[in-house]
């Protein structure tokens, strides 16, 4: 069995997945704390991290009725994140696979998103065109095997949940403000105002700092215009831009399949929006592996090359006895 941590962000996160891609157990520790700043401090994030990913860990074996000595290889996310957060995962992953002697597997956070869509019992099998789209990133990627994925295009700046989270702020709203946004949408009329959809940026890239602006200026000009409408029209827009690039990499692809990760994936307009481009099939995990967790870490440690002890303790040179 493979035990993986992931702390990249602000969730400290542990699972337990067998070789086949059954998950035995998938803990998500959410660290409520950084809703009153309005987004997370790296600085809050990684000391949370630390007093939680013991727990987190003990907590995943407990529930997959499983010891140490049942798991033959540990996995943790190295990158990319916030530098801190990762290296209480990757210290505590070593440490307890270096107690056991066991290979460590780095998993890269986006191949991990990728990976979501292995797991069982439902795997979808490459090649697939995936979208993902998160609070940390957004990017297109092509995918023709479990080992890896090729970037077809990403954001330019912000990322797509980072413009639903500063919207939803703009709008008064909690954190993360995808959700609120997203509900507050409903009672509005998505044509009400027409946001920019970064029309400007050509081929697969994305670009979400005009549609912010322009809500921060609907919102300078007209104080008192409607919250329902502005943040159904912001949404569209998000949304819009989302599914104009994916369907432009399809057809450049010519792929005929698509999966999506991340966060925003539990949005219910895109989702909706990406059923219409008329794919083969459509992939969407479940909404706790669209979101950061260690079973998508686990997932993609399986097609990657572990490292040995002596490798991941910066020992080689004693081991081997070369320099
Ligand atoms: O993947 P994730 O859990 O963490 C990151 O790696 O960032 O994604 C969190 C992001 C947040 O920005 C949140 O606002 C957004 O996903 N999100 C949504 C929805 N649910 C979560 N955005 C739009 N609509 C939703 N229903
Ligand atoms: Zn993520």
């Amino acid at each position: 069995m493979i035990l993986a941590i992931e702390t990249s962000c602000d969730d400290t996160c542990a699972a337990v997945v067998d070789r086949g891609g059954v998950i035995r157990a998938n803990v998500i520790s959410s660290q409520g704390i950084h809703d009153r700043y309005g987004g997370v401090v790296p600085e809050i994030a990684a000391r949370h991290h630390l007093e939680l990913v013991d727990v987190a860990v003990e907590d995943a074996l407990a529930q997959a009725g499983a010891g140490l000595d049942d798991v033959d290889l540990v996995a943790v996310t190295q990158g990319p994140g916030l530098v801190g957060a990762l290296l209480i995962g990757v210290s505590e992953a070593k440490a307890l696979a270096a107690a056991r002697g066991l290979p460590l597997a780095p998993v890269d956070h986006l191949q991990g998103h990728v990976a979501a869509n292995f797991l069982a019992p439902d795997p979808f099998e490459p090649p697939f065109l995936c979208l993902i789209a998160s609070g940390g990133h957004t990017l297109l990627a092509r995918v023709e095997d479990h080992e890896g994925f090729a970037v077809l295009g990403a954001t330019l700046d912000d990322a797509a949940g980072e413009a639903f989270d500063k919207g939803a702020r703009m709008l008064g709203l909690g954190f993360p403000g995808g959700p609120a946004l997203s509900r507050l949408a409903e009672g509005g009329d998505p044509r009400a105002v027409a946001f920019p959809t970064a029309d400007g940026v050509a081929g697969l890239d994305f670009s979400f700092a005009g549609v912010k602006t322009a809500l921060l200026y609907a919102l300078r000009d007209d104080p008192h215009a409607e919250r329902a409408d502005l943040a159904a029209s912001y949404e569209h827009a998000i949304v819009e831009q989302l599914a104009v690039r994916t369907e432009r990499a399809l057809r450049d692809t010519g792929l005929r399949r698509l999966a999506i990760g991340g966060g925003v994936a539990a949005n219910r307009l895109l989702r909706a929006r990406l059923a219409e481009l008329g794919v083969d099939a459509l992939h969407v995990p479940p909404p706790e592996l669209c979101t950061d967790n260690a079973a998508m870490i686990a997932s993609a440690a399986r097609f990657v090359t572990p490292l040995r002890p002596e490798e991941y303790l910066g020992l080689d040179a004693y081991a081997t006895g070369e320099s």
